[in-house]
């Protein structure tokens, strides 16, 4: 089996999952949540080399007060846990996204946990939250255009990979496999320049069940498939 280099993920369905359980969304957060880090260890396991996952979009604060505090409690707790788990898979994590919109202590967590995991290279973790690839894409060419006004780049040496050296992700390589868990047909506004011939698989699987045989699923699906990056395709 071919592993893909690199994996990201919408994590999606948590609060679908725990209605159908009678149960608070905030329940079905906090099994996502758990589920996360067993799906690391598994990554790390199976050889996978990168992970990006999309635990809170930039339209995520549109949800009611008490489940963005609720989840804001989680990324509390997780951000502390995730050092005791950067350590066992010696795994780097890095956050993308816009991170100022956050509490100060959850900003500081985030640059502890980055700091703490920055040598090790086993997995590269991302956990994208406050994160919009359109608001990415602003944030990065308004730099880049600074950098342009300071006379630092020339128009005419802007090319792709500059263009990906200004966003959140520079450095990482682009995604070959996207997840999204829980029946939904769409990219809700993911890596959109990062995933220009990204495999996507779609399952139903909510994604507190999303386990480490779906996992293999997947990866066996992406197997299947023939990337050609617009190649011409083998007799
Ligand atoms: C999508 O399910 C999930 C989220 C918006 C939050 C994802 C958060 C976690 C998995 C837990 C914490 C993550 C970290 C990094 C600590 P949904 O609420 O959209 O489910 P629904 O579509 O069924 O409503």
């Amino acid at each position: 089996m071919n592993v893909p280099n690199h994996i990201a993920i919408i994590l999606d369905g948590n609060g679908r999952w725990a209605k159908a359980k009678g149960m608070p969304r905030s329940y079905g957060h906090v099994k996502g949540c758990a589920n996360l880090e067993t799906i690391c260890d598994d990554m790390k396991e199976l050889g996978v080399k990168y992970l990006t996952v999309y635990a809170f979009s930039t339209e995520n604060w549109k949800r009611s007060r008490e489940e963005v505090e609720g989840l804001m409690k989680l990324f509390r707790s997780y951000l502390k846990k995730c050092l005791k788990i950067a350590e066992r898979n010696q795994m780097r994590v890095k956050v993308i996204g816009d991170i100022s919109a956050f509490d100060e202590d959850i900003q500081r967590k985030v640059i502890e946990l980055e700091e703490f995991s920055k040598d090790f290279t086993e997995l590269h973790f991302q956990i994208a939250l406050n994160y919009g690839a359109r608001d990415e894409i602003v944030r990065g060419m308004r730099r880049l255009a600074r950098d342009a006004v300071d006379g630092k780049v020339k128009p005419e040496e802007i090319d792709e990979a500059m263009i990906g050296s200004y966003l959140d992700t520079a450095g990482i390589p682009d995604p070959d496999l996207m997840i999204r868990t829980s029946g939904e047909l769409r990219l809700s506004n993911y890596l959109l320049w990062q995933m220009a011939y990204t495999e996507f698989y779609f399952t139903d699987v909510a994604w507190p069940d999303f386990n480490k045989a779906e996992l293999i699923k997947a990866i066996e699906k992406y197997n299947e498939r023939d990337r050609r990056y617009g190649g011409t395709k083998e007799e």
